[in-house]
């Protein structure tokens, strides 16, 4: 690794049922360093967003987490954490060729196609993030999904390249590490993310709880907000779960 911390402690296992679950059972008795990154060649019960599993084939693909403690960060902006490696994780596929978006509020697409996934954990104390755990999902090297998961995608599947698994882990921390050291300056990382999100400027059908109605996602704030212009020109402003897309 070529970081300053970011994965320069390294638990890597052949066989984990969750990389996340791994790190957060850690945590509770052992003070790890920030940066500790733990990695599994054959995750089997890798948990996703809202209770979903994430489904990876062995050996083929990335499946980690890694331990921050983001000390300056203000619990009202935890999602500039969300924001930071969203933004990474694209610049990284940039840097290999591959164009990536962000799904709001933190899936990485390419082609309406879902390549990656990230599960944050915070673990909050009354002023502040005491650690967050970020969990990473990236389709690398599979070349077939399950019919369940024909919205899925892969970089070789994107590339007709195969990928050197630990040296994508590697570049991918630096990216991350890069995001992590510069995450207060607000407007840059505000920027990355707005330039990579999926459907901004397009009209699209949108669903709250009052109903579908279609929208123009016009950007997101500080706070993790999407923010949604309707066909009245109003802007509607929403937290996680409380719209989602429809086609
Ligand atoms: C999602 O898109 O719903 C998020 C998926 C996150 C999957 C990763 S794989 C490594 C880490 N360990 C887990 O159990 N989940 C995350």
């Amino acid at each position: 690794m070529e970081t300053l911390f970011i994965g320069t402690n390294l638990m890597e296992f052949d066989c984990l049922a969750s990389t996340n679950d791994f790190l957060l059972d850690l945590t509770r008795e052992h003070q790890l360093p920030e940066g500790t990154v733990v990695i599994t060649k054959n995750q089997q019960a890798g948990r996703g967003q809202q209770g979903n599993s994430w489904y990876t084939e062995a050996n083929k693909n990335l499946t980690f987490s890694l331990l921050l403690y983001p000390k300056k960060l203000a619990i009202a902006k935890q999602f500039m954490i969300s924001k930071l490696v969203s933004v990474a994780i694209c610049e990284w596929l940039d840097s290999q060729g591959i164009k990536a978006q962000i799904k709001w509020p933190n899936d990485i697409l390419v082609n309406e196609k879902k390549l990656a996934g990230i599960l944050i954990e915070n673990n909050l104390h009354t002023n502040g993030i005491r650690q967050s755990v970020v969990g990473i999902g990236l389709n690398v090297n599979q070349k077939t999904f399950p019919e369940s998961l024909s919205f899925a995608t892969s970089m070789t599947l994107l590339t007709n390249r195969n990928f050197d698994i630990k040296k994508a882990l590697a570049d991918l921390c630096g990216f991350i590490e890069k995001w992590y050291l510069r995450y207060s300056k607000d407007e840059i990382l505000n920027n990355g993310y707005q330039q990579k999100l999926f459907a901004l400027e397009q009209w699209r059908n949108y669903e709250d709880k009052q109903g579908v109605f279609l929208g123009k996602l016009i950007g997101t704030d500080t706070f993790g907000r999407i923010q949604i212009e309707d066909e009245m020109g109003g802007v509607r402003t929403y937290s996680f779960k409380e719209v989602v897309f429809r086609t």
